[in-house]
């Protein structure tokens, strides 16, 4: 719920913010279809008063559906945020999964902290990078993971996706989130930097024959490719 006691869905409703082209109540519908428990609302409303953007539910409710598809042990995220997207990737992998998460910010990271902590999930579940998403995955083990989820600078998302490939083992799952935003990447005239960013992001994946991939347009967009095996 939001701070005005609506849905998230309903919220987007009422502000027009609606990129796709289906009609809004079934798409409300859509988006509130698994419905969110306190944490995640207060996950949420931390988010709001540090002034950063959550993953919407229905991109949630499909990460945690792609992490139990993938049967995914070992998950990368970039951008942590409050953790709404990292606890969504947490109950969607196995139970003995291990999520691996980066964000710049030690703040965003301890309020994700809580989030994981508050939904039960053991510390030895998650591991919390405070750093540069660059700096921190290059270091990471190729091949080593099955999902990896990015939510953090859309001008760095191609590079994203690099290292994305480097690090996943064939038949993995690669996730971006903020993929329409908000109609400006489907509205030529917008000419932007992120927006820019993110067609050329859709333009690499589309483009990769190694990838299979659908533009999910729930919640904010959300791009998710398959790196064939
Ligand atoms: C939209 S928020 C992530 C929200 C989170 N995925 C969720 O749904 O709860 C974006 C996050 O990316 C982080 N960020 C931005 N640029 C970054 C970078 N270059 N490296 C690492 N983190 C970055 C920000 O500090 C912020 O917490």
């Amino acid at each position: 719920m939001t701070s005005a006691g609506m849905s998230t869905a309903a919220a987007s409703i009422k502000e027009g913010i609606i990129a796709t082209g289906i009609d809004p109540t079934s798409w409300a519908y859509a988006e509130d279809y698994t419905g969110e428990d306190e944490v995640v609302t207060g996950a949420r409303a931390s988010a709001e008063d540090s002034g950063i953007s959550s993953i919407g539910p229905g991109a949630a409710s499909a990460l945690s559906m792609l992490a139990a598809a993938a049967g995914a042990k070992a998950v990368v995220e970039i951008g942590t945020g409050t953790g709404v997207s990292g606890l969504a990737l947490l109950r969607g992998m196995r139970s003995d999964g291990t999520l691996t998460t980066v964000d710049l910010d030690a703040e965003n990271q301890r309020l994700a902290r809580k989030t994981f902590l508050d939904a039960g999930i053991p510390s030895n579940r998650f591991r919390l990078i405070a750093g540069s998403a660059l700096d921190v995955v290059t270091r990471l083990t190729d091949g080593h993971y099955d999902l990896v989820f990015c939510d953090a600078d859309k001008r760095e998302y191609t590079a994203y996706l690099h290292e994305a490939l480097r690090l996943l083992r064939p038949g993995g799952v690669v996730a971006f989130d903020n993929a329409l935003l908000r109609g400006r990447v489907a509205d030529p005239s917008h000419r932007d930097p992120d927006t820019t960013a993110v067609r050329d992001l859709i333009r690499a994946i589309r483009d990769n024959d190694d990838l299979t991939s659908a533009l999910l347009p729930t919640s904010n967009g959300l791009l998710a490719a398959v790196k064939r095996a």
